[in-house]
Formats: structure tokens, C-alpha cells, sequence
């Protein structure tokens, strides 16, 4: 495959033009960068190019031939292959079952494991993709389950390779080894297609640039020839401000308080005596590569988890035993980092899930008694404010792209006032536009006293936002630092090593 051609795909889902007539090429390689705000039709136009949509108009070329895809199935025979953000692996199979799964070489239905376990390996070292033949998947971190999906695609020959939001599950190091990968990819012939709300990726990795808005394609580049902010503005259509906030008063009592909490087993998890106070009026920033302990810790402020020892204290309570529904009755708000299994229910529909948790109290509800009417209009007032783009808001949330969805969760919790926020990854996935949406709504729950713990895997969303920043080590906090003087080499170096601090994206 020399070039992959859309021609003019339009794709609509009831009232909502998804796709409208978008053109653009891929070609062998080149890395494409695909890039629009949330909603924009980036997921639908690779779903459509991988056989999982029909468009509805529009055309599909590989070198200049038409061709149609039924199915999966069919792209995979004319050579493409699509990372997804959820991996579609068997947790219980080795890394080599899953990679050969439904496409096994052998005579007769007979798997032929050495010579398989023979071409993965080549495949896998020939593009720097380092896997644990033999291990099953299921105990992996996400790093390895991406280049395990890379190698499922790989092996069954695919010449273009379409990724789509790759990096939101990733750390640092393991964006760059993925870029690495890809680069490789692309020096060897193939082409790369890459869906990314991240701005400074795609200067880091892609050859070309094409920005979608409201499902048309606004601008292309090569992007030696654009910058950030001329992408930021075609995305947009304005300009961004992702510039700090801070307190602008002195914090008031302490709202959240986590005394020595202790938790065992599950390895680098767990947490070696935490201790850490989230005061009215600030944010209090948790940072930290991934798996060293900051799940657990959300965990044990949430409520889905009772420390060894050790206590957390919600305003005057002690709430250490307390379930999560007993926490948000009382005083807390959450927004979760894994938002389609924990933050909504994706059959029940938009109003539902704006209002759930909230629905009897006033002014949705009194006495225990629902006001359809009072939630509709409620759920109405929040997609508008909050700019969250559906057309029917009793359709399921199933039907919202990736941002929209987290945009609903963080509408529905910031709307209630609870005096305490703990906010996990807060705009992963979402765009630039609504990445000042939700640092304005932060910064604004905090001047109304609202006390705010944020995790996050994004350094500079800590640094735009907190007041202090706690670093998460393998378990214990090693580092406090208020965020005027907060030095970001210094964050990195012990945060994981300076290895990490030292090498730029
Ligand atoms: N299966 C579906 N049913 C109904 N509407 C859908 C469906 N899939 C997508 N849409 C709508 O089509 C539009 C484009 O969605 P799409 O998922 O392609 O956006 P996206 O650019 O990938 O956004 P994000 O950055 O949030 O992932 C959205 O308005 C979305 O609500
Ligand atoms: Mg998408």
C-alpha cells in the first residue's frame, strides 16, 4: 500500500452529521496526525475506514483502487490495523496466544507454536516492541497491552496502523516508547494514522497535521510548517488560556484530612503511611508515574477501600469505614479516572446519569420523590453550560463521544457544591477548549471554598492548577511544594528517576 484516500465520507447518526464529507490521504511512511475537539468525528471516520461503520456517502481508496469494508475483517485482509483505547485481549492467554489469536499459522488447524513464537519474536524485535512472550496479559501494565495490540495487527500483515487516543493510558516514558515504535513503523514503509487531543505530540511525532471541526476538515499542514497555537486556533476557533490559576485567599479549615493510612499487598500499590490535608479554598495537587499508589489512594478517599490502618477524616467525620454512597451523602464529589465503567451508566441516558446520585435531593427531588420535569430541565441547563455535545438528552450516553462523556461526569459532579472534590485525571481525553472549560470550573469551586484533591498524570495540569503539589512514590509521599516555587525538573527527578526528568518529549 502506497496511499490510503478518503474521498468526501459523510456519516450521520440520526440528526447528527458525524462525518461530513471529510478527504483526506494516508501514505505509506508518513505519520498523519488527526486532531478536532471532542465530538468532531475523529473516532467515527477511523471507525468507518476499519469496516465497523458504512458511511453513508464516500469513498474509500488504497492506491487509487475503490474498495469496500464490510467488516473488520475485510480492512484487516486489505492491510489495516486499528489500536483501540479499550484492548480487546483475553486477560488469561500469554502475550504470544494473544497475538496469533484468529490468525494462527499451522497445517490443518494445527497451531504451529514455534514457528509462531519464531515470527513474533522477529516481528517484536524488528520494531523495538519489547513483550513478554509468555506471560499472560491480564497482569501487564498498559504500555505493554498497546505494543501487544501493535503486534496483533503487525502479525497479521498490516501495512497502515490507526491509533486512536493511544496515549491518554500512557506515562511519559511510555508515550516516547511508543513514538519510537511508530517512528520505526513509518521508516520501514508503513503508514500511521494518529488520533491525539495532545498538541505538543503531535510536533513530537507526526509528519502531517489535518484538524477536523463539527465534522469538516478545517485546516491540513505539514507540521514542520505550523505551531501549537496555529493548530490550537483551527481547533478552537479561538484563542486558549491554559494559563496558571491559583488561590487568590488563604485556605480556610481543613476539609479533607488523611492520617497515616496504611495498605498492604497488591506490590507497588500500596500505600507506606500517607498522611495529607486538603484545606477549604485550595487544590491540593498528587503527582506521580502511574502505579505508585495513587489509585489506592483515591481508592481509600473515595470509599471503595478501607486502609489497614490509618484514618481519613471528611470534614468533622471520621469516614475511614465509610462506603462511597455514605461519602457523597455526606460531603464528597468524584470525578473517576476510568469514567465508562465508574463515572456513567452508558444505557441509561444523558439526563439519567446528570442527575444521578442527586436526584432526591432539592431541587430534583423532595421527600424522596423525583421530579422528572425538575431533572430535565436541570440536565438541559448543564449540557448547555457546560458545552456537552448531544442532540437528544434522553438518548444513552453510550452514543457520546469519548470527551463529551467525560465533560458530563465532570458537569453532573461539580454541579452539587459538595464542599470536597477529588478530581482523577479530570481532562483526560477531553479537548483544548474544554480543558479551560473544566480548569475555569476548578479554579472557581475552590474561590467558593470547595476543597479540591487532584491526581493527575499530567504535570503541567498540576502545575495550572495547585496550590501545593504532593509527589506519590511507591507509596510514600518524598515531596511537598507549594506551587509558586514548584520546579518541574525536580517534580520528575522524584517522581521516577531522573531518567524521566531529564529526556523531553
Ligand atoms: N453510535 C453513535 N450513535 C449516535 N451518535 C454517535 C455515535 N457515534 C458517534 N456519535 C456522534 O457523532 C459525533 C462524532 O463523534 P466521534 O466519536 O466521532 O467524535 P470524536 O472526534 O472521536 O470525539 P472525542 O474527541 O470526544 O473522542 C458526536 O456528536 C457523537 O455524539
Ligand atoms: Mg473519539
Amino acid at each position: 500500500m502506497q496511499t490510503l484516500t478518503l474521498d468526501a465520507i459523510t456519516k450521520r447518526f440520526g440528526p447528527v452529521l458525524a462525518d461530513d464529507a471529510i478527504s483526506l490521504t494516508v501514505r505509506s511512511g508518513r505519520i498523519l496526525g488527526l486532531i478536532g475537539e471532542n465530538g468532531a468525528g475523529k473516532s467515527t471516520l477511523v471507525s468507518i475506514l476499519y469496516g465497523l461503520h458504512r458511511p453513508d456517502s464516500g469513498r474509500i481508496l488504497i492506491d487509487g483502487r475503490e474498495v469496500r469494508f464490510r467488516s473488520p475483517g475485510d480492512a484487516i485482509a486489505h492491510g489495516l490495523g486499528m489500536v483501540f483505547q479499550h484492548f480487546q485481549l483475553f486477560a488469561d492467554m500469554s502475550v504470544l496466544e494473544n497475538v496469533v489469536y484468529g490468525a494462527e499459522p499451522g497445517r490443518w488447524g494445527v497451531l504451529d507454536r514455534k514457528g509462531a513464537a519464531r515470527r513474533v519474536a522477529a516481528l517484536a524485535a524488528e520494531y523495538g516492541l519489547e513483550v513478554p512472550l509468555d506471560d499472560p496479559v491480564g497482569a501487564l501494565p498498559v504500555g505493554v497491552l498497546q505494543r501487544v495490540e501493535i503486534l496483533k495487527a503487525l502479525y497479521r500483515r498490516a501495512e497502515l496502523l490507526i491509533l486512536d487516543e493511544p496515549t491518554g493510558v500512557l506515562t511519559p516514558p511510555e508515550t516516547r516508547a511508543l513514538f519510537r515504535v511508530l517512528r520505526t513503523l513509518a521508516d520501514q514503509g508503513h503508514a500511521v494514522l494518529l488520533i491525539t487531543h495532545k498538541l505538543d505530540e503531535i510536533a513530537a511525532v507526526a509528519d502531517e497535521v489535518v484538524v477536523l471541526r463539527d465534522g469538516r476538515r478545517v485546516f491540513d499542514a505539514e507540521v514542520g510548517a505550523t505551531t501549537p497555537a496555529e493548530l490550537a486556533r483551527h481547533l478552537t476557533g479561538r484563542e486558549v488560556d491554559l494559563r496558571p490559576r491559583r488561590a487568590v485567599r488563604p485556605p480556610g479549615d481543613p476539609v479533607l484530612t488523611v492520617e497515616h493510612v496504611v495498605t498492604t499487598g497488591a506490590g507497588r500499590a500500596a500505600l507506606a503511611g500517607v498522611s495529607l490535608t486538603v484545606r477549604s479554598g485550595e487544590i491540593v495537587g498528587v503527582a506521580g508515574v502511574a502505579g505508585n499508589g495513587q489509585e489506592t489512594l483515591a481508592a481509600i478517599v473515595a470509599g471503595a477501600r478501607v486502609p489497614d490502618s490509618g484514618t481519613v477524616t471528611l470534614g468533622a467525620c471520621d469516614v475511614t469505614t465509610w462506603d462511597n454512597a455514605r461519602r457523597r451523602d455526606a460531603a464528597l464529589a468524584h470525578i473517576p479516572e476510568d469514567r465508562n465503567s465508574a463515572g456513567v451508566a452508558l444505557d441509561a441516558s444523558v439526563i439519567t446519569n446528570l442527575t444521578a446520585g442527586f436526584h432526591r435531593r432539592a431541587p430534583l427531588g423532595a421527600h424522596g420523590l423525583v421530579s422528572p420535569r425538575a431533572m430535565r430541565a436541570h440536565a438541559r441547563e448543564l449540557v448547555v453550560r457546560f458545552g456537552i455535545r448531544v442532540a437528544d438528552p434522553t438518548a444513552a450516553v453510550r452514543g457520546l463521544s469519548g470527551g463529551n462523556v467525560q465533560k458530563l461526569v465532570v458537569a453532573r459532579e461539580l454541579a452539587h457544591r459538595s464542599p470536597f472534590l477529588l478530581a482523577e485525571q479530570p481532562t483526560r481525553g477531553i479537548d483544548l477548549g474544554a480543558i479551560e472549560f473544566v480548569y475555569r470550573q476548578l479554579d472557581e469551586y475552590r474561590s467558593d471554598g470547595g476543597a479540591v484533591l487532584l491526581i493527575s498524570s499530567e504535570l503541567s495540569e498540576l502545575l495550572a492548577l495547585a496550590d501545593r503539589i504532593v509527589v506519590l512514590t511507591d507509596g510514600s509521599i518524598v515531596g511537598e511544594f507549594a506551587a509558586t516555587d514548584a520546579d518541574p525538573e525536580r517534580i520528575g527527578a522524584l517522581m521516577a528517576g531522573t531518567a524521566i526528568a531529564a529526556e523531553p518529549l
